[in-house]
C-alpha cells in the first residue's frame, strides 16, 4: 500500500494489551492507566481477522506491542495463527523482557521470530526507580533468554532522560562490545506520563551520538539491521553487536515512515503523534467481511501525514504509550 507520499506502507505495530506488569515512571502513572473493559479491547480472533485483512494489502510485517504484550492471555494463539499467514514475513515483539526466562521459549516455539526489549538502566537499585516496581535481574535474564533462544536480532531499547540515565550512556553502549546486542537510544517523547517534564529533561541524539564517540572514537554508519524501524546504526570496531539512535524529536523520520497502528480496543492510527484514529473494532463487531476491513485499511494509509508536528506543539497527542504501543 503507497500513502500520499509514495511511501511503502508494509508494517503494522499491533498494542494487544495496555495493562503492564512495570510503571516506567515516563510512561505510565504510579497507579497504572485506568484498565480498560474486556468488551472494549479487541479479542485475540479479532486480532487476528484484522491482521489478515492487513496482510491481504501489503502488510508483511507485524511487531506486538502493549503495555507489555507478554501479560496478554491468548499471546501464544494470536502468534501462531498470524505465523500461519504466509504474507507476514516477519513477527517480532517490543518488551520489558522480564517474562522472557519464563515464557521465552513457548513464544519461540509459537512462532515469534525476535525481540526488542526494553532497558534503561544496568543499576538494579535505579531499575526499581525506574520502573517502580520491576527487577533488574528478570530484565537481564529475558535478554539472555531471547539471545539463547535465538529471538535475533536483539536489539534493546534505552530511553534516555537528562538526570535520571544520561550518565549511563557509555555503560549501556559497551553492552554492544560485549554481546550481540543492537543496542538503541531513544530520544524522550512528550506522551503520556512525560508530556509535562520531557523538553527539560529531553537528551538530543547529537549529544549522545558525540558522548559515544569521545568514549569509543569515531563511530561508522553500518548498514541496517533486520527490521522495518527509523534508527540509524552504527558500528564500533572490535563490537559484537552495533548502536542505534532513534531521534523522534530532533531529526524526525516521517519521510520513510512504512507503519500503521492498531490499538489494543481497535483504533487504526497513521501516526503515533496524533491522536487521530479510525475505529475498525465497530464494523468488525457488526459484521463487515474482509474487503471492508481492508478499505478501512486503505483509509488509514490515505490519512497519514506527511509529518508529524511535534516539536512545534501543533499536534494534540494524548494518550498513553501504553494505550498506543510506541
Ligand atoms: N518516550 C520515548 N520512549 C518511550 N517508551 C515509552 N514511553 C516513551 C516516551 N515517552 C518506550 C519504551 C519502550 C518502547 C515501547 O517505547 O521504553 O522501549
Ligand atoms: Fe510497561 Fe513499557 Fe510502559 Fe515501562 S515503558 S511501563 S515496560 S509499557
Amino acid at each position: 500500500m503507497y500513502d500520499s507520499f509514495q511511501r511503502d506502507i508494509n508494517y503494522l505495530r499491533v498494542s494487544v494489551t495496555d495493562r503492564c506488569n512495570l510503571r516506567c515512571v515516563y510512561c505510565m502513572p504510579p497507579e497504572g492507566v485506568k484498565q480498560l473493559s474486556h468488551e472494549e479491547v479487541l479479542t485475540i480472533e479479532e486480532i487476528n481477522q484484522i491482521i489478515n485483512a492487513a496482510a491481504g494489502i501489503g502488510i508483511n510485517k507485524i511487531r506486538l506491542t502493549g503495555g507489555e504484550p507478554t501479560v496478554r492471555k491468548g499471546i501464544y494463539k494470536l502468534i501462531s495463527c498470524i505465523a500461519k499467514n504466509n504474507n507476514i514475513k516477519d513477527i517480532s515483539m517490543t518488551t520489558n523482557g522480564t517474562l522472557l526466562k519464563q515464557i521465552g521459549e513457548r513464544l519461540k516455539n509459537s512462532g515469534l521470530d525476535r525481540v526488542n526489549i526494553s532497558l534503561d538502566t544496568l543499576k538494579p537499585d535505579r531499575f526499581k526507580k525506574i520502573t517502580r516496581v520491576g527487577n533488574f535481574q528478570d530484565a537481564w535474564n529475558g535478554i539472555e533468554t531471547a539471545l539463547r533462544l535465538g529471538l535475533t536480532p536483539v536489539k534493546i531499547n534505552c530511553v534516555i532522560v537528562r538526570g535520571i540515565n544520561d550518565d549511563e550512556i557509555i555503560d549501556l553502549a559497551k553492552l554492544a562490545m560485549d554481546y550481540p546486542l543492537h543496542v538503541r537510544f531513544i530520544e524522550l517523547m512528550p506522551i503520556g506520563e512525560s508530556d509535562e517534564w520531557a523538553m527539560e529533561k529531553f537528551v538530543p541524539a547529537g549529544e549522545i551520538i558525540a558522548r559515544i564517540e569521545e568514549s569509543f572514537g569515531n563511530t561508522k554508519p553500518s548498514k541496517k539491521v533486520r527490521g522495518a524501524g527509523p534508527a540509524r546504526y552504527y558500528t564500533i570496531p572490535g563490537a559484537a553487536g552495533s548502536i542505534g539512535i532513534i531521534s523522534a524529536i530532533s531529526d524526525h523520520f516521517c519521510f520513510q515512515c512504512n507503519r500503521l497502528r492498531l490499538t489494543a480496543t481497535g483504533g487504526i492510527r497513521p501516526c503515533l503523534l496524533s491522536d487521530r484514529e479510525i475505529d475498525i473494532r465497530s464494523p468488525l463487531r457488526n459484521g463487515a467481511s474482509y474487503l471492508e476491513l481492508q478499505k478501512i485499511f486503505a483509509r488509514a494509509v490515505e490519512m497519514k501525514p506527511r509529518k508529524h508536528g511535534i516539536s512545534d506543539k501543533c499536534d494534540d497527542h494524548m494518550k498513553l504509550m501504553s494505550q498506543i504501543g510506541g
